[in-house]
């Protein structure tokens, strides 16, 4: 074919534009527009990560408490007298043979035995493995955010679906641009610890701030990336008893399980087929259909973890959009409006949501600091990625401590402000 002469410095430009726009990692939108998912997983560097590195544990690695930490300690030490006395149950890599002789009552309610979700020690809200409303679908997934989700996301968009994503702190810090497109498309953001470690293994001081430590660092990951600090957790593998509860209570997560679990993740493991996946799905929907949900609805154990798990996702979503009323993020599904800590961020509630008012004001904060004066911001959806003038500030750097309880770190975090598109 040939062109006109005119038009091949236009064509090559344009050309030039697309692939320029096609390999922009360096905002939420340029990463979110990459359609190959092989390119979506090329690791990339995003600046306020890279600077906030050092102050947060090595990924994938169990989280303690940095050494001279002691805004962190102190914390620990205000609230450890309100941990219940518990017995280690296991291992961190989740042998909990040790447990054999635990008492078939339950006094801990652990889950792991039991699925208790009602704490037994005094004190604790129960967890939330259900929605109230009648069938209802509280919708969500564990493990995100994953590099190669933006076909599911894309996907999820194009229903105008949101839901509650249960991220890793770990997968966070790798992917922040990920992480920020579940801000920027409504969802609901939920911690899923920093490393995907079981909590039971919880038995000394030492551990004991371990595992304090695995939540903070990735409430505090969140806030780096998006902005938002969440109010709520779920517990890898659904391990949780009332110790583990009453970390999580004082540290404001409340905790989210399920009752009907998809065993999405499982396939190739333990015998667990693709064709088990599907049955589990169907459970769901003929739960739904056959009036078991009628008075209560459910919450089902999905993943953002890979290809397969997103792609099951999206081949059962229009069976379960007929067959529930609603699927909605869980905290929608108990009008929580405010679901972060941070007041300037709102999701609509119930009566909002089914009656299609998916998002609230945009459904990306406005800032994220009072601070909003500061003298240079990034912006997500800017092509500048860093502010070396608040970056560079030590006092501002993402310390363990102090960004959480005191939100003093808030003058660093304000600089990532977010611009309604
Ligand atoms: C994300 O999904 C891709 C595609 O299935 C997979 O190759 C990758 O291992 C996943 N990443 C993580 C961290 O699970
Ligand atoms: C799964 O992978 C295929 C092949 O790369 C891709 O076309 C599809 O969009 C992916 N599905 C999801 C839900 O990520
Ligand atoms: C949510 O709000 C609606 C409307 O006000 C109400 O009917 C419903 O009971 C509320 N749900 C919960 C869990 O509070
Ligand atoms: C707001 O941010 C600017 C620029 O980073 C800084 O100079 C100023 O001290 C901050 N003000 C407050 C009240 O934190």
């Amino acid at each position: 074919m040939r062109f006109p002469t005119f038009s091949v410095p236009v064509a090559s430009w344009f050309l030039l534009f697309l692939s320029v726009s096609a390999q922009d990692r360096t905002t939420e939108q340029g990463e979110a527009s990459i359609a190959d998912p092989n390119q979506e997983c090329i690791p990339y560097s995003y600046a306020p990560v890279a600077k906030a590195a050092s102050s947060f544990p090595p990924v994938w690695q169990a989280a303690t408490i940095v050494a001279g930490d002691s805004d962190a300690l102190a914390k620990w030490n205000e609230i450890q007298g309100s941990i219940p006395n518990i017995a280690v149950k296991g291992t961190i890599d989740g042998d909990s043979s040790q447990s054999n002789n635990y008492p078939p009552d339950d006094p801990d309610c652990w889950w792991t035995r039991s699925q208790c979700v009602t704490p037994k020690h005094s004190g604790l809200p129960s967890d939330i493995a259900n929605v109230p409303e009648p069938k209802t679908l509280g919708y969500g997934f564990d493990d995100g955010p994953n590099c190669s989700h933006n076909a599911f996301y894309d996907y999820l968009a194009s229903k105008d679906q949101k839901a509650t994503m249960f991220f890793i702190g770990s997968n966070v810090m790798i992917w922040p641009l990920e992480a920020q497109r579940a801000l920027a498309d409504g969802h609901e953001i939920c911690v899923h610890t920093w490393s995907h470690h079981y909590m039971r293994f919880i038995l000394s001081l030492k551990l004991h701030q371990t595992f304090y430590s695995s939540y903070l660092t990735a409430m505090q990951a969140i806030k780096l990336v998006t902005g938002v600090t969440p109010t709520c957790w779920r517990p890898p593998s659904g391990d949780i008893d009332d110790r583990i509860r009453a970390i999580a209570n004082a540290l404001g997560l409340q905790t989210i399980m399920w009752k009907y679990d998809s065993n999405d993740w499982k396939v190739g493991i333990q015998g667990v087929t693709a064709q088990d996946v599907d049955n589990n799905y169907q459970t769901l929907i003929n739960a739904a259909d056959d009036g078991t949900l009628d008075s209560v609805g459910a919450i089902m154990l999905t993943h953002e973890l890979n290809n397969f798990t997103m792609s099951q996702a999206v081949k059962f979503y229009d069976q379960l959009s007929d067959a529930f009323d609603n699927l909605v993020p869980v905290g929608v599904a108990y009008n929580k409006t405010h679901p972060y800590v941070e007041t300037d961020y709102s999701l609509p509630n119930f009566d909002e949501y089914i009656s299609g008012r998916t998002t609230v004001s945009g459904g990306t904060p406005q800032s994220t600091s009072s601070n909003t004066s500061a003298s240079s911001s990034t912006s997500m959806t800017s092509t500048s990625t860093t502010s070396p003038s608040a970056l560079s500030d030590s006092n501002a750097g993402l310390r363990l401590s102090s960004s959480l309880w005191t939100y003093s770190a808030s003058i660093l975090l304000g600089t990532i402000t977010y611009i309604l598109s």
